[in-house]
């Protein structure tokens, strides 16, 4: 039977480019989207998938009667389902707790009780908590020490991961990755938001001085680091993947300033995030000593983000102006 492969949230950005990787490197596998299409969750970003072997399902994760439905003994389980928005998350902070603690719950037991190959819970850098300038980089074995609610859901989720490993010796990986960039990103997040603005010749929001820092992380390279995992993690472990590109929003700001040809008249600085944190820094040796290694160049993949969005205004625009949330 042909390996099959759950991937909740798969409508998303993440999710999304996740499914085309998977999709193009193992065309026998059976991929299944789970989504149940919230703000973010867009089938668009997979209009070009044509695959037979593709099916998508509107569900919402918390539903674990449904959950234990479509879940099969054997199956990869792959759990990027969430809120995914700090600023949302300072503003309602329940709906968090809801979908990333109590979703990914009920989407772990289904895996559990129906004896799923494997579950990967994709979690962040976030919940390390803020790092200072000169703090070493956050290792898998540092505590976890979240600053919002976002970060503090995710750090829950995966404790209830790390209690059914266990207890129940259920085969789970985490990963948690740093800023992902790149194409059909929902246009709430710095870049994209930074970008599309920037197209309509608007100015750009910087909270703060600017100087908070964010590791970057090509899209396409978490996708293969997740695949890499999937095919050659240790159940049980957690691995960090982080792109190694330290950048201050300002530095950050001014790059896709120069890329889009504007200057820092774009910018307006306005208000800082509530508990802001100040860095995150992932120290990835643990994945790299096995053999995985981002590909791209942040320069260059910043350049072909921003070509993207560029030409690609058919997606992003009818995003723009979504009631309730604020991209601009
Ligand atoms: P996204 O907001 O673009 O996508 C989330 C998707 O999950 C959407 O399609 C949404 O409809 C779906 N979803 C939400 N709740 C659901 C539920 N209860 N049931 C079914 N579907 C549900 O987010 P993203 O940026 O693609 O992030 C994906 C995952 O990666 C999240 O778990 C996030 O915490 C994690 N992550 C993201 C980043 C980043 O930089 N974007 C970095 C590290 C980790
Ligand atoms: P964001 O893309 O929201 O990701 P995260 O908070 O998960 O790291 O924000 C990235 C950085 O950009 C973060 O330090 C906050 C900052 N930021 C702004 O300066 N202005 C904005 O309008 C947004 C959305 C973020």
């Amino acid at each position: 039977m042909a390996q099959r492969v759950i991937v909740t949230g798969g409508a998303g950005f993440i999710g999304s480019n996740f499914i085309r990787c998977i999709i193009n490197k193992y065309p026998h596998y059976k991929v299944i989207n789970i989504d149940k299409l919230s703000y973010s969750g867009n089938l668009e970003n997979l209009r070009d998938i044509k695959s037979d072997n593709y099916q998508f399902i509107k569900a919402d994760i918390k539903n674990y009667a449904l959950m234990q439905h479509l879940v099969d003994e054997g199956d990869i389980v792959v759990n990027f389902a969430a809120e995914s928005h700090v600023d949302n998350s300072i503003n309602e902070p329940e709906v968090f707790i809801e979908n990333n603690v109590l979703g990914t719950h009920s989407i772990l037991e289904a895996a559990r009780r129906k004896k799923a190959k494997l579950f990967i819970q994709i979690s962040t850098d976030e919940v390390y908590g803020s790092l200072g300038f000169d703090s070493k980089s956050s290792t898998e074995k540092d505590l976890l020490n979240p600053s919002s609610p976002y970060s503090a859901s995710k750090a829950a989720a995966e404790m209830v991961c790390m209690g059914n490993i266990r207890t129940f010796n259920q085969p789970i990986i985490i990963t948690r990755s740093s800023n992902n960039f790149g194409p059909y990103q929902f246009p709430e997040k710095v870049m994209p938001l930074f970008i599309t603005n920037l197209i309509g010749e608007k100015k750009v929001p910087l909270y703060g001085t600017g100087k908070n820092v964010r590791d970057w992380i090509h899209v396409s390279d978490n996708c293969e680091a997740i695949d890499f995992i999937i095919h050659n993690g240790q159940p049980g472990e957690v691995y960090n993947i982080g792109g190694g590109n330290e950048l201050q929003n300002l530095d950050l700001t001014k790059s896709i300033l120069s890329c889009l040809g504007a200057d820092e008249s774009s910018i307006k600085y306005v208000e800082d995030r509530k508990g802001h944190d100040l860095r995150y820094s992932l120290d990835c040796s643990k994945i790299k000593s096995m053999g995985w290694n981002p590909k791209h160049s942040f320069d260059s993949a910043l350049n072909e983000t921003v070509q993207w969005y560029k030409q690609n205004s058919w997606w992003w625009e009818p995003l723009k102006n979504i009631e309730g949330r604020r991209t601009s």
